[in-house]
């Protein structure tokens, strides 16, 4: 051993994506609180806490204002950075947003407490990140960049180490490695984080899901191949669709030169706060158990556990269940078509319908929905590799375009927040409202209606039945 300590750094996800991968985002900031006090005592590189799907599931499903939630926790975390996912232009939506909108949801977010802004592009598409990074950079926040990991003949060192380049000379403070999936196996983590470290001088941070059973090995390979930060989840919500466990990572590297130093009795303090919720969330069949083992398909189709579960439910709906293994086989091939991009949000549910489409229809590309006819003719960005000439000829037709677009999609996008201002301001009771509105328009229209009714005590039946159904 070296005399030169690294200890690796830790972002904590249980307050995010660990629920976000394991229960439809449904943890509730009640739900959060009473332990936050204990997290802040740990030594966490910073605990991922908003954004992703948190903000739609607050909304839509918790009656909770995302805004509010963010305050709370932040006067709750007095020592510790809080860290937000956001899908560059995309924000936390499914579809790209003017730059003012951009802006001024980047403002915001760190005006009521994030630090840190992990920010991606589904396509890996550089000028989607640009908005948003300089946005975090005027409000001092750290800006990370999280390139989309992927598999395919794209997905050289050299296409890795270029972006990673480009990243850096935006302004990214530091860069993640996104691993969606859980593709990443243990080698090829040596391999991609030694390339990164010699193609650039910002700190590396590794993302992974436990999905398909590598990733705390993953973690291991990449930690010793000089990776600066690693994601875990505190036990009750770890592994399966989510992350390795934050005790066993940190157990893993104690007494070597990557120890973090974490008090594992602490550790366990926490554990046991969240253990209990874990058994409720298995009781009411929210927590299942499909997602909670190894699911090697992963590894052979490459498709990420949360996509899977939204083909399984599209399926449910249209009566095709039995048509799942031909949905799955078709995944691969309209991403080849589509230009053999990444899949994570909003990607993994355009190329995700498409197949289902596919196949339900009986017929390849009969129908193209709204969203394959954007990403074909440009509108989420550049792809990979170019995309299949012929189903493009359809788009491009289909939408009156003689061409595809070439330069950045929000170039096209005229300023909206004035717009979006005005259409809501009757219900607006704080300066965030406009953004939860922009984002999701029905569904804030319905919070902030909801929200009004509770003040008047009229109304608290929604509150009751978001917390009985969940809907994927
Ligand atoms: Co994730």
């Amino acid at each position: 051993m070296s005399d030169v300590k690294k200890p690796v750094k830790i972002t904590e996800t249980v307050l995010r994506d660990a629920h976000q991968s394991l229960i439809a985002t449904r943890m509730t900031t009640e739900q959060m609180l009473p332990i936050i006090d204990k997290m802040d005592k740990v030594g966490y590189h910073s605990v991922e806490c908003w954004g992703g799907a948190t903000f739609d599931s607050c909304l839509r499903f918790l009656k909770e204002d995302p805004w509010e939630r963010l305050r709370k926790l932040r006067d709750g975390f007095k020592n510790t950075k809080l860290q937000m996912l956001f899908r560059g232009q995309n924000i936390l939506g499914y579809s790209p947003y003017s730059d003012d909108v951009v802006e001024y949801f980047v403002q915001k977010s760190i005006a009521n407490g994030i630090d840190i802004i992990r920010i991606f592009d589904c396509l890996n598409d550089i000028r989607n990140l640009e908005a948003a990074v300089k946005a975090a950079n005027k409000e001092k926040g750290h800006a990370q960049v999280a390139l989309s990991y992927t598999l395919g003949e794209a997905y050289t060192m050299d296409y890795w180490k270029n972006i990673a380049k480009n990243i850096e000379e935006m302004g990214a403070d530091s860069i993640c490695i996104k691993d969606m999936a859980g593709l990443l196996v243990p080698n090829a983590a040596t391999e991609l984080v030694q390339a990164l470290k010699a193609g650039t001088k910002l700190p590396i941070q590794l993302h992974t899901h436990y999905t398909s059973g590598v990733a705390s090995m993953t973690y291991m390979k990449a930690v010793e191949a000089g990776c600066d930060i690693i994601d875990t989840a505190m036990s009750p919500l770890a592994m399966g669709t989510s992350q390795p466990a934050t005790e066993v990572m940190a157990k893993a590297f104690e007494g070597t030169d990557y120890d973090p130093g974490f008090d594992q009795n602490l550790l366990a303090e926490i554990a046991d706060y969240f253990r209990p919720l874990r058994e409720e969330w298995l009781e009411s069949g929210l927590l299942s158990p499909k997602v909670m083992g190894v699911n090697i398909k992963t590894l052979l189709y490459q498709v990420p556990g949360g996509m899977l579960s939204n083909m399984v439910s599209q399926l449910k709906e249209m009566k095709a269940e039995d048509k799942y293994n031909e949905v799955l086989e078709e995944i691969p091939r309209v991403r080849k078509d589509f230009g053999e991009i990444p899949l994570v949000t909003p990607s993994s549910q355009i190329v995700g319908t498409q197949a289902v489409l596919n196949v339900v229809m009986g017929e390849r590309y009969k129908t193209l929905t709204k969203e394959s006819k954007d990403l074909l003719v440009g509108k989420y960005g550049k792809t990979t590799l170019p995309v299949n000439e012929e189903i493009q000829k359809k788009a491009l037709d289909s939408l009156g375009m003689k061409e595809p677009i070439t330069y950045r999609p929000a170039d096209d996008l005229e300023p909206s927040l004035e717009r979006f201002e005005k259409e809501m301001a009757q219900y607006k009771q704080q300066d965030e409202d406009v953004l939860s509105y922009a984002l999701f328009p029905q569904v804030a229209t319905e919070f902030f209606k909801y929200r009004d009714a509770q003040k008047t005590g009229v109304d608290t039946t929604l509150a009751d039945s978001a917390s009985k159904t969940y809907p994927v």
